[in-house]
């Protein structure tokens, strides 16, 4: 098992390992000792597979437990169900020291997370993540919401979980198509800051997506990159400077999949976004070509594109459309070396003279 600190605005530890399941409740009462209710959050296809596990280990640190669960899916991550969660909160009359436990993937994570955050201005969450990407990214930095008709993650608070348990085990029951998405922000730390990773998923890139299958190898993936969330959010908690760079290949791929009406999944356009980025960087000249090959190279080699057919155009009408863009100019995240990224302000023009090529250096 690996432990990581996160210092933030809350202290806490992230446990990544194999088989944590079976003890996650000696975890809850360490970090929550004054509960006595405990609140589970699942959804419909990770509740049969793991909800049982993680009740009895809370059954027998003496908690009392409710269960609360969804349907699975991103159309479920919305007000109404946040309702149903702070309901059976109330009427099982929970107070500020009870607990709430997140078992599944992001989606469960951020409205768990969100009706915490909320229920009597703020109780404790515990993250159990059971997806890749929630492992790796959503579990991981207190950021919690839900969607709006007019767009995704709109409503939302800073909750810092009290810990977070993941069990790699879980990564086993992942469809293929999902845990490949997870993938691209894996590859994504690498890049941005973490040459090790990048060497172990160079050295095991022959095995592509059947690097799940060796439990050791992926508590050493997920824990690294865990890390360097954490590095991360230690630095910028409140998304104000270094918490942007997590967005490499996000600019883009938040086009593409807005514009695909949601259709693509998210980690298939991030890698994509990604490679349209690296692309361009190799074009500006400031990314050597034998690096930018390479880089390409391991997003296909886990089962992923490097590039779609959106226009550059279309591109930057989208970007300045995000709502994470600030003012007039767009924060780009480049990548010119493996393992250290900068955030690069660019006016729209400057951002479709970069995506095309066209002589402006990056
Ligand atoms: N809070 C953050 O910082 C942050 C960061 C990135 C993404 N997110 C959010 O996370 C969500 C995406 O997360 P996701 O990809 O985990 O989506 P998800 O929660 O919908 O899970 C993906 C699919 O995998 C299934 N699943 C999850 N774990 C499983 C397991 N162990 N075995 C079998 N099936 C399993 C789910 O039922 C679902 O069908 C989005 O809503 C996104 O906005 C949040
Ligand atoms: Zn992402």
């Amino acid at each position: 098992m690996i432990r990581t600190p996160v210092k933030a605005s809350k202290t806490y530890e992230i446990y990544t390992g194999s088989g944590l399941l079976d003890s996650c409740g000696k975890v809850m009462r360490e970090v929550s000792p004054q509960s006595t209710k405990l609140l589970i959050i699942s959804e419909s296809n990770v509740a049969p597979l793991y909800l049982d596990r993680v009740k009895d280990s809370a059954v027998s640190e003496g908690l009392e437990v409710f269960t609360f669960v969804f349907e699975a899916g991103e159309a479920s991550k919305n007000i109404n169900t946040i309702s149903g969660m702070w309901g059976v909160m109330a009427k099982a009359g929970f107070t500020r020291t009870d607990l709430v436990a997140a078992l599944g993937g992001g989606v469960t994570g951020d409205m768990a997370g969100f009706a915490a955050a909320t229920f009597l201005r703020g109780i404790n969450v515990v993250q159990i993540p059971t997806s890749l990407l929630a492992m790796v990214d959503a579990s991981v930095g207190g950021k919690t919401g839900i969607d709006l008709p007019e767009g995704k993650n709109q409503v939302g608070a800073f909750w810092q979980p009290s810990a977070v348990i993941e069990d790699t085990d879980c990564l086993k029951t992942l469809p293929d198509e999902v845990f490949t998405e997870g993938m691209a922000e894996v590859i994504k730390y690498a890049y941005i800051m973490d040459t090790s990773l990048y060497s172990l998923l160079e050295e095991k890139a022959f095995l592509g997506i059947g690097i799940r299958e060796n439990a050791t190898l992926m508590e050493r993936i997920v824990g690294m990159c865990v890390a360097d969330k954490a590095d991360v959010i230690m630095s910028d908690e409140f998304d104000n400077g270094r918490r942007q760079t997590l967005n490499y290949g996000h600019t883009v791929g938040h086009v593409i999949e807005r514009n695909s009406n949601f259709t693509k999944p998210h980690g298939v356009c991030v890698a994509k976004g990604m490679g349209i980025i690296i692309d361009a960087c190799e074009k500006a000249g400031t990314l050597a070509s034998e690096e930018a090959s390479k880089m390409r190279a391991l997003i296909k080699a886990y089962g992923l594109p490097v590039d779609d057919d959106i226009t550059p155009e279309d591109v930057v009408s989208g970007a300045m459309n995000d709502k994470k863009k600030r003012g007039n100019t767009l924060s780009v995240i480049l990548v010119n070396k493996i393992g250290v990224s900068e955030i690069k302000k660019m006016t729209p023009d400057e951002f479709l003279k970069f995506l095309k090529g066209d002589g402006a250096s990056c």
